[in-house]
């Protein structure tokens, strides 16, 4: 085998290797990341007479679409690397949501690859052949589109440092505030070794789990102050994901309001802040049960939903059907990008809930 035929298809390797980073250490994934951009380097080097000639001569269609196609998968692999070294900590990056960067830099040079090697394939694979390998090319990049981010949601425990996250401009919106939130974290029984835990992007500081909805409280705490109550159901839904997502389907066919542990003196208060996950596209049931059983009239509720990338869903709706209270402008944040969003939180409530 050639030295060049080697390198690429080590590359290949590597990349799905690197792909597979909700499945290994983040040293292993770091590891894999340098060792394919350094690999990606040597690749163009072996190939240097291509730049030679790079805009000489004639462009047909299929030339056009391979110049473009490379142009596309280079800026997308810079862009692996920077939010990658960014993620990584080897240089003081501004801050930006390099998680979000370096996932949607994963999808378009995943879709890129398989360009770039259909291209290519289309020289020497013909016929039948050439139309099969496309298909699975076509497969596996569409799955990449729509896999990436499901894995991301479903596998991914991100280390937590709350002092750093926490961290920055106060404001002062007048009025007693409260905090109120829903998470399955605080309502489950997780086993004492997080490891042990199928979870939906779940944070992790010091071995203990932190709920998203969880950590979208404190954030608006750190940015308005205020008091953070829990909602806390009777009943312990399951540790595994998929299971808390059957109970919930259970919970919405049946109608059944889970009951509370108890209420938040709401009267005390003037504004509400009220977070919770988007479960089956709506409002989670024991947000249902709080706003059902606390007189909310006369009070504002400024409602934060966390979802796994289906917005508000229904859930607007659902919460002006079950309470009384004034619903302000509310505020949707993807459960990924939680750890970078205080800015954002800062923001709203500046317009907003001031
Ligand atoms: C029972 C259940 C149902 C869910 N349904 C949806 C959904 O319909 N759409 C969506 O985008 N995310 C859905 N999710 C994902 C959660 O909204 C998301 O992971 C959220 O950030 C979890 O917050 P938490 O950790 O505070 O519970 C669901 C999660 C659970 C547990």
């Amino acid at each position: 085998m050639s030295r060049k035929k080697f390198l690429d298809i080590a590359l290949l390797i590597l990349f799905f290797v690197g792909l597979s980073s909700n499945f290994m250490s983040a040293r292993v994934h770091e590891a894999a990341g340098i060792i394919f951009v350094v690999g990606v380097v040597a690749h163009n080097f072996m190939n240097a007479s291509f730049y030679k000639n790079f805009l000489r001569g004639k462009f047909n269609r299929r030339r056009a679409l391979n110049h473009a196609t490379i142009i596309f998968f280079a800026a997308s692999v810079l862009a692996l690397a920077v939010s990658g070294a960014a993620l990584a900590e080897y240089f003081s990056a501004p801050e930006m949501n390099w998680r979000s960067i370096h996932l949607g830099a994963a999808i378009a040079s995943t879709v890129a690859l398989f360009a770039h090697i259909l291209i290519h394939a289309s020289r020497y694979v013909r016929g039948k052949k050439f139309y099969v390998a496309s298909m699975t090319a076509f497969v596996l990049a569409v799955g990449a589109v729509f896999g990436l981010p499901y894995l991301d949601r479903w596998f991914h425990k991100v280390e937590v440092n709350r002092a750093e996250i926490l961290r920055g401009e106060q404001l002062e919106l007048g009025g007693k505030i409260l905090i109120v939130y829903f998470s399955r974290v605080g309502n489950t029984n997780f086993p004492a070794e997080v490891d042990a835990v199928s979870g939906a992007s779940l944070m992790v500081e010091d071995k203990k789990i932190i709920g998203n909805a969880q950590m979208i409280a404190e954030l608006v705490q750190s940015v308005a102050g205020g008091e953070i109550f829990p909602l806390q159901t009777e009943k312990i839904y399951p540790a595994d994901y998929g299971q808390t997502v059957q109970v919930a389907k259970q919970e919405f066919e049946g109608g059944e309001l889970p009951a509370l542990k108890n209420f938040p003196a709401v009267d005390a208060y003037d504004k509400i802040i009220l977070i919770y996950p988007l479960w089956w596209h709506t409002l989670p049931k024991p947000v249902e049960n709080f706003l059902r059983s606390c007189d909310l009239r006369g009070k504002k509720i400024f409602p934060i939903v966390t979802h796994g990338g289906g917005g508000f869903g229904e859930s607007l709706d659902a919460l002006k059907n079950f309470t009384r209270a004034e619903i302000s402008a509310p505020l949707e944040i993807y459960s990924s990008d939680i750890l970078s969003a205080r800015k954002i939180i800062f923001d709203w409530l500046k317009v907003s809930a001031r």
